[in-house]
């Protein structure tokens, strides 16, 4: 799919599926293994499903590799090589392809920054969560606030390219308490910082805690303020949002995760993965086997690990075009919106969320929610979608 959103780009995701411990919080695809996990087998799965990917998908040129857990700072550096030369080996790399990897915060992990870039990674994204050592305590981590500082430490002395993640809203939290800390943090950051309200997930230990009237979470109000407090600070750090939870300096902005928000193409390799791939013009959406050993068991029976591959219709493209654009302070492309559904979007739709105050269109074409409409992104994107 052309369109204004640049050139066609294509991304690939790595999933690294285990951690050392699983937070409270946290529903991602990660489990623990005490027994150790033989990452040789790891690794030449990995490679089956690149090449099985590639003969679907062959010719592109990869201009993002992300490897995202999980905890992908618990590989060794020899296994990030072995993908990337993999990658290499099945696709063009762009010569000047952004490579980024998901760290924890620990002193241990920072031992290997080194290594990663040595093996090609250019760019890390540490799980930070909080610098109060309470809040980190609450939330499970085994890191300090002191120790996460270090490894941001090593992680700008390492990198050219850097970002940590913090997640707010959490318990008790008030906003002038969450501008200091986010001020701290601003101090340390580089291009890029994420910022996640604190999302209660569904059959992990802090919804039971949640439904159990033990994990209180900011109300409503509180909340707003939280997010209002965020945009303000960032903003005045030469930090805005560029996405709903990403704040980048311009030009800092995570190139991988704009090719999920533009619509591009990316394929998911490793257990739970996702993609979304173009074959014979028609938009695929993947997925793998979640649970590590199955996934690897298949790989190595199939050469790959697919439990799902369906094509999205054009109204389910649409609606994901919407969804995943509309997160972003630019906006979408009207032009290529119409161009993917055969049609424009509803004027009368349009001019009632405008008169709301909740979205605008630019001179360029591009329709975009407002920051007071980004709190209530959800509703915006069901009216727009209906
Ligand atoms: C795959 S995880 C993190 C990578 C790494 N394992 C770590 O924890 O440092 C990506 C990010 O999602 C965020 N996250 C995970 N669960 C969350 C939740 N329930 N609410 C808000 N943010 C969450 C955290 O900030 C986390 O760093
Ligand atoms: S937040 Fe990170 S370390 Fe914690 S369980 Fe999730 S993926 Fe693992």
């Amino acid at each position: 799919m052309s369109g204004a959103d640049g050139e066609q780009k294509f991304g690939v995701y790595i999933h690294w599926p285990f951690c050392l411990s699983k937070c409270p919080y946290c529903d991602f695809n990660s489990h623990v293994r005490h027994a150790g996990v033989d990452e040789g087998r790891f690794a030449r799965a990995f490679a089956a499903e690149i090449a099985a990917t590639a003969a679907r998908v062959p010719r592109r040129t990869v201009s993002s590799i992300f490897f995202g857990g999980g905890t992908p700072s618990l590989m060794q550096p020899s296994t990030i090589e072995a993908v990337l030369d993999a990658i290499a080996r099945n696709w063009n790399v762009a010569a000047r392809t952004e490579v980024t990897l998901e760290a924890n915060p620990t002193s241990v992990e920072a031992t290997r920054f080194r290594g990663y870039r040595t093996a090609g990674v250019n760019r890390v994204s540490l799980g930070v969560q909080a610098l109060d050592d309470r809040a980190l305590t609450e939330l499970g981590r085994l890191h300090s606030a002191r120790e996460a500082l270090d490894a941001v430490g090593v992680a700008r002395s390492v990198f050219d390219r850097y970002s940590f993640d913090l997640i707010y809203a959490r318990p008790g939290q008030t906003p002038s308490q969450w501008a200091s800390e986010l001020k701290r943090a601003l101090d340390q950051a580089g291009e890029h910082l994420s910022l996640y309200q604190l999302t209660i997930e569904p059959d992990t230990p802090f919804a039971a805690l949640h439904a159990a009237g033990k994990l209180k979470t900011p109300d409503e109000d509180t909340a707003r303020a939280l997010y209002d407090t965020t945009q303000e600070v960032c903003a005045a750090h030469g930090l805005p949002a560029y996405e709903i939870s990403n704040h980048a300096r311009p030009g800092g902005e995570c190139r991988h995760n704009l090719i999920y928000w533009r619509a591009h193409e990316y394929a998911g390799i490793g257990p739970g993965a996702h993609g979304r791939l173009d074959v014979d013009d028609e938009r695929h959406a993947t997925a793998t086997e979640k649970r590590p050993e199955s996934w690897l068991m298949r790989v190595e029976a199939r050469g790959h690990g697919l439990v799902s591959d369906d094509v999205l219709t054009r109204e389910e493209r649409c609606d994901e075009f919407l969804l995943m654009g509309l997160r972003l302070a630019e906006g979408i492309d009207l032009a290529r919106y119409t161009e993917l559904a055969g049609r424009s979007l509803d004027p009368a739709r349009i001019v009632a969320l405008h008169e709301h105050g909740l979205i605008e269109t630019t001179a360029e074409g591009r329709l975009r929610v407002t920051l007071p409409g980004f709190p209530l992104l959800d509703a915006v994107v069901a009216d727009l979608a209906a």
